[in-house]
């Protein structure tokens, strides 16, 4: 069953039936200034850092769930509506939600009047703007009353969940005008308050919760709205809202426009006050100022339209398939974008609170957001290399407002300094910005011992070969990219959690299977990257200690049919025959096999044919099988799951990618092509009713065949599917990979394929390849030609900044 439709032409996404499975959201912003906005207008804004700078509050979690968001009251007579259906649930005659790249617009139709709410975030600006559009479409003049509302979070979203013995005591909000200040804290030690506004004069306003809802009501029925009139509340402690009143007359036919705002400011101390605790309102008037009118909205909102018509011509393909067009074009690009953004930092399931930039999961979201905005990504690595530590160790993340790196959720993961070393390659090769590489970054943000970003990739490589274990593989620490696989934890206190309790590595022989392949694929990136900046010795060393590791893998790695996953804290293995349960993972043979380890002696091919066999099911790949169904002390958390979820023989989409590139490597593009599709959620919308989650968007989990509802998504949104899945489709299926000097052409699909077209922006030329398949073939070149010029090899030359160039593919 769906819920919507895809509007490609307009690239939106078009819910028609408000009651979707989940709250189906979008992102506003993709700056400073952000908001999460559901389809019935749910959602909050921060600026910044969900954590530190809360600007509205939510309730995860909550019954009914998605409660709180920008909610707007219409009083028609007696009835009572919201144009978003929620919260007020009063029957529309009409509703539709399109949710679009950074912005929702949401209409609702109740008795001939039609209320549209279109909201942005205007591009380099710190507010979210409301245009209200309401429409008298029925035949009698209609005396409307309006009222806005949304509830002010006291800016650390963590305390303002539990210090409520003091929260209660310290709201404070200013009236002026059409516009409610929020400024709890403006007088001690915040320099920033927030304000919501709307361009016209209002008959009323309330800014304190009590009285507009009355205290015993939810926000489905505030009372000053079923009193048809503003309570003129001032807010003193308890809990600031900010509500317009506002009385629209309309004829028949009539329309007016509304624009309300909701915006944030920072002020430099000398610059906070107006006059005695009379905050000063300068830039918040400036805010409104650009935003005061319909045309200037519009103009704000064409740039925004043209912004993200710009990023995605970077990459477009054209095939004889729409779901996959629809996906690779738009919607896998936006979502990479809001990984890029967040991490895994704020979304329906993220709550903002508990997790900032992770150190793994920024880098590889690099993969699928180098060549939407490389200037940024530029600056990202930098960030996140600074809060490294000289021996080449992390923090897992840091947050967004200090980015000072943190141990909130565990540090000691060993795959950790090996991502970075994938994400700057990935950044290189799309710009060619070999200039980074010279770039002075600080270790643990100190600059006084500043070394090269170059000397930053060595001391990530060099991490794994000082932290080998006795089979000369890599030592896990706490845990690998499976966060879940806590093989030095031996947590018996469910009080502890599995990220930051003690971690045993002393003495430890756990081992990484996966670490170690990674190793390979990264080390081999590391060694062309060396060999290109012509620093022989350092390739001569690398190259050395890669070849090291190939022939531990095979020797201590190969479980006969699959590799096995890991030693555990004794030296035994997991991910073994010899395992009662858990025999075989995903990652492990994800990453020796893309590493083509035992290539020629068959062993990627045995290793994804089992694969196939234990681990694939109708909804993708699950992670492990047989799936824990018991507490193992010595695997900890991964064992805690119920069979079937997350990272216990869930599918975990993030690593599915892993396998389809592998399948890539020994050239089955039948094969590879149906892993991508089985995940991919434009395949899933005739489904979404179990799928559950965003039909739009990739999901973190899909539930395994061992689950109690195989198929059920969870965690959409923030997640490193969205990068692995394009990087994957764009780089191994379609097959056009940015190398250091050109364009490397080398698909890898379906043999029923004909053609496709790819028209990809690289380093300020144009390409259009056609690439055609006569022959039926999965992979293979057997010609090149560029501008009509039969060219020798796959590699497609760096042509002139401004030129656009033919491409001309034949596979065979
Ligand atoms: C989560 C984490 C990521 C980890 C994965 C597997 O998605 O963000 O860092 O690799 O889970 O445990
Ligand atoms: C839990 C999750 C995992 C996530 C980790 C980090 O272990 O299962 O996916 O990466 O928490 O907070």
């Amino acid at each position: 069953m769906k819920f919507g439709f895809f509007d490609d032409g307009r690239k939106e996404y078009v819910i028609t039936n408000p009651q979707t499975p989940y709250p189906w959201i979008n992102y506003l912003g993709n700056e400073d200034f952000f908001s999460l906005i559901s389809n019935t207008a749910g959602g909050y804004s921060f600026y910044l850092d969900a954590k530190f700078r809360r600007i509205t509050r939510y309730r995860y979690n909550n019954v009914p769930i998605d409660s709180g968001g920008r909610y707007f009251y219409i009083k028609d007579g007696d009835t009572i509506w919201s144009p978003g259906w929620k919260p007020c649930k009063t029957p529309l005659d009409k509703y539709e939600c399109r949710h679009g790249l950074n912005y929702t617009s949401i209409t609702g139709e109740k008795d001939g009047v039609s209320v549209n709410v279109l909201f942005f975030v205007p591009l380099k600006t710190w507010a979210e703007v409301q245009k209200l559009t309401i429409i008298n479409n029925s035949g009698q003049t209609k005396k409307l009353k309006l009222f806005s509302f949304l509830e002010w979070c006291l800016w650390n979203a963590a305390t303002d969940m539990e210090n409520f013995q003091r929260n209660f005591s310290t709201g404070e909000v200013e009236i002026e005008g059409s516009t409610i200040y929020h400024k709890t804290e403006y007088k001690e030690r915040r320099n920033h308050y927030a304000f919501y506004s709307v361009n016209v004069p209002i008959t009323g306003y309330d800014t304190d919760r009590e009285s507009f809802f009355g205290l015993y009501n939810g926000f489905d029925e505030p009372k000053v709205v079923a009193e048809g009139k503003a309570g003129m509340s001032e807010a003193h402690g308890w809990s600031p809202i900010a509500s317009h009143y506002l009385e629209v007359e309309l004829k028949p036919g009539e329309s007016r426009d509304l624009i309300f705002i909701l915006g944030y400011v920072e002020n430099k101390d000398e610059e906070k006050w107006e006059s005695k605790n009379i905050i000063n309102k300068t830039k918040a008037r400036e805010t409104m100022a650009r935003f005061n009118t319909v045309a200037k909205v519009n103009e704000a909102f064409d740039d925004l339209k043209k912004y993200w018509e710009n990023l995605l011509g970077i990459y477009n393909v054209k095939s004889a398939d729409e779901k996959l067009d629809r996906i690779v074009n738009i919607w896998n690009q936006y979502q990479c974008m809001i990984t890029f953004c967040f991490s895994r930092s704020a979304s329906y399931f993220e709550s903002g609170i508990g997790r900032g930039m992770g150190f793994r999961d920024s880098n590889q979201d690099l993969l699928g957001f180098v060549h939407q905005i490389p200037e940024r990504a530029r600056e990202r690595i930098i960030d996140i290399a600074s809060t490294q530590f000289q021996d080449g160790g992390c923090y897992h993340q840091y947050q967004p407002l200090t980015k000072r790196g943190n141990n909130d959720i565990g540090g000691g993961f060993n795959d950790d300094p090996l991502w970075l070393i994938v994400g700057t390659i990935s950044y290189i090769k799309e710009t060619g910005d070999m200039g980074i590489l010279d770039e002075m970054v600080p270790f643990d943000n100190d600059m006084s011992v500043a070394k090269s970003l170059f000397d930053h990739l060595t001391v990530s490589f060099d991490h794994v070969l000082n932290n080998l274990g006795p089979h000369k593989l890599p030592l896990i620490g706490r845990a690998d990219w499976n966060d879940c696989l806590n093989l030095n934890c031996f947590s018996n206190d469910p009080n502890e959690s599995f990220q930051t309790t003690e971690n045993k590595t002393e003495d430890s022989k756990a081992e990484s299977l996966m670490i170690a392949g990674l190793f390979v694929v990264s080390g081999r990136e590391y060694i062309a990257l060396c060999k290109k900046l012509g620093k022989s010795a350092e390739t001569a060393r690398a190259q050395k200690h890669v070849d090291m590791m190939v022939d531990a893998i095979k020797k201590h790695g190969w479980d006969g049919e699959w590799f096995i996953r890991a030693y555990d804290y004794y030296g035994k293995k997991v991910g073994s025959k010899e395992n009662e349960e858990g025999k075989i993972f995903i990652e492990s043979n994800g990453w020796c096999s893309m590493a083509g380890i035992g290539k020629e002696e068959g062993m990627v091919e045995k290793a994804l044919n089992s694969v196939k066999k234990y681990l694939d099911c109708d909804h993708g790949i699950v992670l492990n099988n047989p799936a824990f169904t018991r507490y193992y002390i010595e695997y900890g958390e991964i064992s805690s799951y119920p069979a079937g979820y997350k990272e216990n023989a869930g599918v975990f989409c993030h690593n599915n990618p892993w396998i389809i590139i592998a399948e890539t490597v020994i050239g089955r593009g039948d094969e590879a092509w149906e892993y991508y599709r089985k995940i991919c959620p434009s395949y899933l919308e005739d489904r979404s009713e179990l799928h559950k989650t965003e039909p739009y968007v990739y999901s973190q989990m899909i539930a395994g065949k061992d689950a109690w509802r195989p198929g059920e998504a969870k965690n959409s949104w923030l997640s490193g599917t969205a990068a692995w899945t394009f990087y994957t489709v764009s780089q191994y299926i379609l097959g056009i990979k940015p190398q250091f000097d050109g364009l490397e052409i080398s698909p890898c699909i379906p043999a029923n394929w004909k053609q496709f077209k790819v028209t990809r922006k690289f380093r300020g030329a144009t390409y259009v390849i056609a690439v055609e398949n006569p022959m039926g073939v999965n992979t293979g070149i057997k010609s090149v030609s560029l501008n009509d010029k039969e060219l020798s090899g796959k590699l497609l030359p760096l042509c002139a900044h401004g030129t656009v160039n033919k491409v001309k593919v034949i596979m065979g």
